[in-house]
């Protein structure tokens, strides 16, 4: 696979454009229209000139990482592509929508993979045109930095797509895990389970942010806590994925903590709208509570 095409130009897009593209394959971006699409690869440019100052990449390297990568306007171009990777919002209408129009240009033997957090394959699957050449493919925030990726075979999913989407993960340089097609796949399920309960924590006063958060940074050798987490993922995705787990299962303990519901009502999203559990606007995260 050396033609990727990524939809969605937002924060794991953008991660999924900039891994791609670091390893020498060419990347389309696509978002609603041009201009962000032009912007997400506007983001990465910035994300890599900072590699550069510190060192960390040669600046002609940068130069032709950003080359690899065209923004388009529209999936008309993606007919060349081998894979085909949906990286949009966690609203299954809208990836609905992508599977049905990208899929109208997908080539005879190309992959259309969704980035999902939680949404089930198989169900996906149905609006690509072929299921057997349809599979979740699970990236982790920040993707240069995470090492893992999730594979999530659908009931319908060929094993020859299987391998060679797995091939494809590995050879970014990250370890695979497979996963079946089950709510939350296996790392949400468990790591959304634990953000919410440290909501339920927070709303029950047991304890402030700093303490929640300090407690499973130094108790449990996390590098964040499960607030600061939940704020860098994103409060409405947080909340959009513990709710797929309490709607697919019918099981109440994925019930969403009420004051998660409340911070993304009041449009307190995380670091994404400069504030969350914790507020962004200053040089260091100030928590809120
Ligand atoms: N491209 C390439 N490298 C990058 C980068 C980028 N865009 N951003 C950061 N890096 C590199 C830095 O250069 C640095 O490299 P070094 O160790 O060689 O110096 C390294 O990443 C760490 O970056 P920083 O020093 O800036 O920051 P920290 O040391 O504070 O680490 C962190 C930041 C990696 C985000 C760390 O806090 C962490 O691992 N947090 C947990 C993240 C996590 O759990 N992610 C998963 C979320 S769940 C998910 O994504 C699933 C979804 O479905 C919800």
């Amino acid at each position: 696979m050396r033609n990727i095409a990524v939809i969605g130009a937002g924060q794991m897009g953008t991660g999924i454009a900039q891994t791609v593209a670091g390893e020498g394959m060419h990347v389309m971006l696509a978002d609603i229209d041009l201009a962000h699409a032009e912007a997400g690869k506007a983001r990465i440019d910035a994300a890599v000139t900072k590699l550069v100052g510190r060192g960390k990449i040669e600046a002609a390297t940068a130069k032709a990482l950003l080359a690899r990568i065209t923004p388009v306007a529209d999936y008309a171009p993606m007919e060349s592509a081998d894979l085909i990777i949906e990286a949009a919002t966690e609203k299954e209408p809208i990836k609905q929508s992508i599977f049905e129009n990208a899929g109208k240009v997908l080539g005879p033997d190309a992959v259309m993979a969704s980035n999902t957090s939680s949404i089930p394959i198989t169900r996906m699957a149905n609006h690509s045109p072929d299921p057997s050449r349809f599979i979740g493919l699970h990236f982790f925030n920040p993707v240069p930095v995470m090492g893992l990726i999730e594979v999530i075979p659908g009931l319908a999913t060929a094993q020859a797509t299987t391998d060679r989407v797995t091939a494809f993960a590995e050879g970014l340089g990250k370890q695979v895990v497979l996963s079946q097609d089950e709510p939350g796949f296996v790392v949400n399920r468990i790591l959304l389970p634990m953000i919410n309960e440290a909501v339920f924590v927070l709303g029950q006063s047991t304890a402030g942010i700093e303490d929640i958060d300090k407690g499973c940074r130094l108790g449990l050798n996390h590098p964040m806590g499960p607030l600061q987490l939940a704020d860098f993922v994103g409060l409405d995705t947080c909340l959009d994925i513990i709710k797929v787990l309490y709607k697919t299962t019918r099981d109440s303990k994925y019930r969403p903590a009420p004051l998660l519901v409340k911070y993304v009502e009041a449009g307190w999203l995380g670091r994404k709208t400069g504030r969350g559990f914790y507020d962004y606007s200053g040089d260091a995260p100030v928590p809120t509570r």
